[in-house]
C-alpha cells in the first residue's frame, strides 16, 4: 500500500481557469513543465477526460481539486499513486480538517482510470461526469467555472 501519510504534500494552486474563462479543454502547467494538468470535455457534454501528470518520487501521490474556492476544505479530490507494484486512482473529498488529508468517496464516480510511472514521472488519467450523480455533496459539478487545485 502506497500510504497517504507518507506523502508529501503538492498543491499547485491555480486561478488560471477562471481568467481563461470555463473552457471546454485546455492545460495547466508551470514553465518548468513539472506538472501538467489537462482535460477536454467529450463530444456528448456529458464526460470530461483528464490527464495529470507530475514530477513525484516512487513512494509518493498526485492530486488534482476542484473547488468554490482555493483552499483545501471542501475540494473534490482525484488523488492517485504508482509505485511500481501498487497502483490506485480514486474520487475523494477534503473536508474541513486539513491533517486529515482527503477520505474515500462512497461513491466513486471516476471511470476509466488509469497510472503510469515513467522515471519520476507519474501520470494519472480518469474520465469523470461533468455534472456528477453523486449528490452527498463530495463532488464539484464542473458545468460552472471552479478552481483547479
Ligand atoms: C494526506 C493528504 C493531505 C494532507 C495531510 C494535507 C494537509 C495540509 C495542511 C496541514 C495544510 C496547511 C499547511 C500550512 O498551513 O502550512 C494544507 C494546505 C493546503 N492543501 Fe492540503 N493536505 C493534503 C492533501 C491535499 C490535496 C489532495 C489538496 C488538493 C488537491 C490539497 C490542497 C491544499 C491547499 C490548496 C492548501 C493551501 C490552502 C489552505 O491551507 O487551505 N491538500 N494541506
Ligand atoms: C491524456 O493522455 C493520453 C495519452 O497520452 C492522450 O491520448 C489524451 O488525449 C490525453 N487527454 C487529455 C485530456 O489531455
Ligand atoms: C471508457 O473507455 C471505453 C473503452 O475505450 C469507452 O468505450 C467508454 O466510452 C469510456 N467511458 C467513458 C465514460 O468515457
Amino acid at each position: 500500500m502506497i500510504a497517504l501519510i507518507s506523502a508529501v504534500i503538492f498543491c499547485f494552486l491555480t486561478s488560471a481557469l477562471a481568467q481563461q474563462g470555463c473552457s471546454s479543454e485546455g492545460q495547466f502547467t508551470d514553465s518548468a513543465g513539472s506538472y501538467v494538468f489537462s482535460w477536454s470535455l467529450q463530444s456528448n457534454g456529458m464526460y470530461v477526460d483528464c490527464n495529470v501528470s507530475v514530477n513525484t518520487a516512487d513512494n509518493r501521490w498526485v492530486a488534482v481539486g476542484f473547488s468554490e474556492n482555493r483552499a483545501m476544505p471542501d475540494t473534490d479530490v482525484i488523488i492517485g499513486a504508482n509505485d511500481g507494484t501498487d497502483e490506485f486512482v480514486e474520487d475523494r473529498w477534503n473536508s474541513q480538517n486539513r491533517a486529515a488529508g482527503p477520505s474515500l468517496d462512497p461513491m466513486q464516480n471516476i471511470m476509466n482510470t488509469s497510472s503510469m510511472r515513467d522515471g519520476n514521472r507519474l501520470t494519472i488519467s480518469f474520465t469523470r461526469p461533468l455534472v456528477s450523480p453523486d449528490t452527498s455533496g463530495r463532488d464539484e459539478n464542473l458545468d460552472v467555472c471552479r478552481n483547479v487545485l
